[in-house]
């Protein structure tokens, strides 16, 4: 029963019992997730805590038809005070503005996507994992066109939720971890000039067999080269693409990361970049990568980044031939004293075993 300020009764509530250091990444059932809506002429509604984690979906939703759809990933983290600090959110509400132009979506305004978190994570506060293991409460807001329209027009009617759910580890191994990568020869993620900058839904599932057929000859994920030319670094199928040199004379890193239209604008790696800057001293470009630099061993670190995927580096890339024949590329020596150094920064700024120097953190 839904109390009248929209949160469920407490007393009803039995809280979770989770095994909070070994948590994976999948879907685990939570209290709550937020559900807003956008109508023609109407505008948004003030939005709802729901219970049940399912919906009444119109039968001829774009979203299901024409892949109206768009998510985020971001996550929220118990701090050493005992708050909780959700990281940039800012950015991934601007970001789902991006991805909404991009299919002809109406995306709440940062103030309905901030407020939606609030709420969500509020409500769900139980499901943050304490502070020191390592977990996270992982939340991800979809919005998607919800009207009917069977001609090819966009939705008069969207869907804006939020869910959470407590997450450890995406890849095994986190940033001690080493992940190997699959570049299929004839395989994109995204057209040239395309939808691949914009988190959509659409530009993930033909990964997912590739993927499935990648894990069965030992490769965790696929490494995309750029569309139109298949000679530059583009992303992988989690997540972007980032690297470093050895150490200098002067002990400093270059951290790299490509330049594309096809990819998308992750937060965590923008994070990365002004941490390796101005608080590693380290060098950062962002450019096109050739292919052909990872080949000749310019990186001796390479690394998938994203919000699932933290830093997860990757120590082999396999390079499939046009005859089939894969050829395996060893990164570095398999130090990954770079991106632990990056790692530790970054994981002390979201659960405030440092001062916040450029309030990214949003509290409660
Ligand atoms: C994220 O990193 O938040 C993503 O949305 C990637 C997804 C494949 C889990």
């Amino acid at each position: 029963m839904a109390a009248a300020n929209g949160t469920h009764a407490r007393e009803e509530r039995q809280k979770p019992d989770i095994d909070w250091k070994n948590l994976g990444f999948s879907y685990i059932p939570t209290y709550s997730h937020v559900e807003y809506k956008w109508r023609k002429g109407q505008g948004w509604d003030d939005g709802r805590l729901v219970k049940e984690p399912y919906m009444n979906i119109h039968i001829a939703a774009t979203g299901l038809h024409y892949g109206q759809s768009s998510f985020e990933g971001l996550k929220a983290y118990r701090m050493k005070d005992g708050k909780v600090r959700l990281f940039r959110p800012d950015k991934n509400a601007e970001r789902m503005q991006i991805s909404a132009d991009a299919v002809c979506m109406v995306a709440p305004p940062p103030s309905i996507f901030l407020e939606a978190c609030r709420r969500v994570i509020s409500d769900n506060i139980d499901f943050v994992p304490p502070y020191g293991t390592g977990g996270s409460l992982y939340v991800r807001p979809l919005l998607f066109g919800s009207g009917p329209q069977i001609g090819l027009h966009e939705a008069d009617e969207y869907t804006f939720l939020v869910l959470v759910i407590p997450v450890g580890e995406y890849y095994k191994g986190g940033v001690s971890g080493s992940v190997k990568a699959l570049i299929r020869n004839k395989l994109d993620r995204a057209a040239p000039h395309g939808t691949g900058h914009a988190k959509l839904g659409g530009n993930y599932p033909a990964a997912l067999g590739p993927v499935n057929e990648a894990v069965k000859i030992g490769y965790n994920l696929l490494l995309f080269l750029d569309p139109a030319t298949h000679t530059h670094v583009d992303e992988f199928s989690s997540s972007n693409f980032i690297a470093l040199t050895s150490l200098d004379a002067e002990g400093r890193r270059t951290y790299v990361t490509p330049q594309s239209e096809s990819i998308l604008n992750s937060v965590t790696n923008r994070t990365l970049r002004e941490i390796a800057e101005k608080r590693l001293g380290w060098k950062v470009e962002v450019r096109k990568v050739p292919f052909e630099e990872v080949k000749k061993g310019t990186y001796s670190e390479v690394g998938a980044c994203g919000t699932a995927a933290v830093i997860s580096p990757v120590g082999t890339i396999g390079y499939e031939h046009e005859d089939g024949r894969i050829e395996e590329i060893k990164i570095g020596d398999g130090s990954v004293e770079g991106w632990k150094a990056l790692f530790k920064e970054f994981s002390a700024l979201q659960v405030g075993e440092v001062e916040d120097w450029e309030k990214w953190g949003y509290h409660w």
